[in-house]
């Protein structure tokens, strides 16, 4: 689906971003169909952590011509703070970065509710330890591209003891670019401003860069004045990496026991996430999927809540009309913007099997990454605010049907006429297995992490 994004986009700017600078990965979509690899890193020696950046620099792949990549497959790399300190980055340089990003995600969790079953204590290892230092994304068109990179990666390890591999997840793309739940992923993203290209109708005024790369002016027209150096600090973003466990059977079953006919059921879902699952949101498609919609890139953003501001079109409570309201919030317009992440999603395990109601105890879901210059006002914002209560949409404590942590009874109202269908005892359906904030440097930023003690980069 992605691809179909990169193929179609119409590059009619001149980009103002320093592209050649800026990691490809936070404007890239990944390809399609897509095959990839995050590896997490420790890094027991500094030197040996400095000596392994250096060979790895000249295969981060740059944002250049991101709208029509040629490279098969590409590297990205970003850092925990754990990670700076590792590499011996300067303490009034690490002091420099913003808090939330030296805490950690774990750290953070009661602000972002990630308790009972999302609490970092059931993370799996290295999330939320401090071993958990690099963290290195690589996204190939296919197998054989894949290993290719996955070997400059091992090879800038090779005779580095100080350095190790600790964690390892293999990710690809399922069938007609689904997610584990059987929705097409992947439709929406913030437009960049000054990045350089048009994209399809729908996506609303381009947002101001430093929303999402710092060096340039944010929502604000204020540029971040952290963290210092200057040179580690432009063209750099933040990322939470977060990787979710689907549970593909529960939602099935869920569905099944509240609808009367297979037509209920699928109408249920869209009712939760806000799309059918071929894509056609229900803004525009609000009885029946419409797969051509779905399918058209041109169509299938190209909506508004403006004419459904009683929900009855689009619940309030769903997942897409919660995680970016659009024009629901009337005049709010700006403070959505400045609550906006890019997306960089990807799914892993194997799919359930079409009609099979039983968990299989098979490991499946998907792992976001989700890139903003402004860690607190995006991702926590939207993870604390629109994902985990209701108030903004004066629905109590009702949180995201579909990711919520249904900490307290979880229910999903659905407004209708004569009266609304709430539901109940919604079963949590996404577990966290764990996450990071991390530090994705531009690549001259880069070269000055790897520099650090003089050596030559
Ligand atoms: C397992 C977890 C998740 C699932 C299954 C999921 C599912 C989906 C689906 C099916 C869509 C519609 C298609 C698309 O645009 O990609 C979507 C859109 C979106 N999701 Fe999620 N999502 C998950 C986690 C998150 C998280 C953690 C966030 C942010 C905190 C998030 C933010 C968004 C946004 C901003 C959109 C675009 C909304 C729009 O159309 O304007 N999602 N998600």
């Amino acid at each position: 689906m992605e691809a179909q994004l990169t193929n179609t986009i119409q590059v009619t700017n001149a980009p103002t971003l320093e592209l050649s600078d800026i990691q490809a990965t936070v404007l890239r979509p990944r390809p399609s169909p897509y095959k990839g690899q995050y590896l997490i890193i420790r890094i027991d020696d500094a030197t040996q952590g400095r000596e392994m950046l250096r060979r790895l620099i000249p295969h981060v792949a740059p944002a250049d011509d991101w709208w029509a990549p040629t490279l098969p497959g590409w590297l990205a790399v970003a850092f925990t703070f754990q990670g700076l300190k590792a590499l011996g980055v300067p303490q009034a340089s690490l002091d420099s970065f913003p808090q939330e990003f030296r805490e950690g995600m774990a750290a953070r969790a009661s602000i972002l509710n990630d308790v009972g079953n999302n609490a970092p204590a059931n993370w799996e290892y290295p999330f939320g330890t401090t071993d958990a230092h690099v963290a290195i994304a690589v996204y190939a068109k296919d197998e054989q591209s894949l290993d290719t990179v996955l070997e400059r990666a091992r090879q800038s390890q090779q005779d580095l003891p100080g350095i190790s591999i600790i964690y390892r997840l293999k990710f690809s793309e399922l069938p007609e670019g689904r997610n584990p739940f059987g929705f097409k992923d992947g439709l929406h993203n913030p437009q960049v401003e000054g990045s350089g290209a048009d994209v399809h109708p729908g996506y609303g005024a381009a947002i101001k860069a430093g929303e999402f790369v710092m060096g340039y002016p944010d929502e604000l027209g204020e540029a971040a004045s952290g963290p210092e150096p200057e040179v580690l600090r432009i063209n750099g973003t933040f990322l939470a990496f977060r990787k979710f466990h689907m549970g593909v059977a529960a939602f099935r079953k869920y569905l099944r026991d509240q609808a009367s006919s297979p037509e209920e059921e699928e109408l249920i879902a869209a009712k939760m996430v806000g799309r059918w699952r071929s894509g056609a949101p229900l803004a525009l498609a609000p009885e029946r999927d419409d797969a051509t919609i779905g399918a058209d890139l041109d169509r299938n953003n190209d909506f508004s809540y403006e004419d459904d501001m009683r929900g009855l079109k689009c619940p309030f409570s769903a997942h897409i009309r919660r995680v970016n309201p659009r024009d629901a919030l009337k005049n709010e317009i700006v403070a959505v913007n400045l609550h906006q992440c890019l997306r960089r999603g990807t799914n892993y395990g194997p799919p359930l099997p079409e009609g099979v109601l039983e968990d299989d105890g098979e490991e499946r879901g998907g792992v976001f990454i989700l890139i903003g210059a402004h860690l607190k006002q995006q991702f926590e914002f939207v993870q604390s605010q629109w994902v985990t209560d209701g108030d903004f949409i004066n629905q109590g404590a009702e949180q995201d049907p579909m990711i919520g942590n249904k900490r307290v009874d979880g229910t999903f109202t659905i407004p209708k006429l004569p009266v609304r269908r709430r539901l109940h005892g919604l079963p949590q359906f996404v577990d966290v297995r764990g996450g990071e904030y991390c530090f994705m440097p531009g690549l001259r930023a880069l070269k000055w992490l790897a520099g650090l003690n003089g050596e030559s980069s």
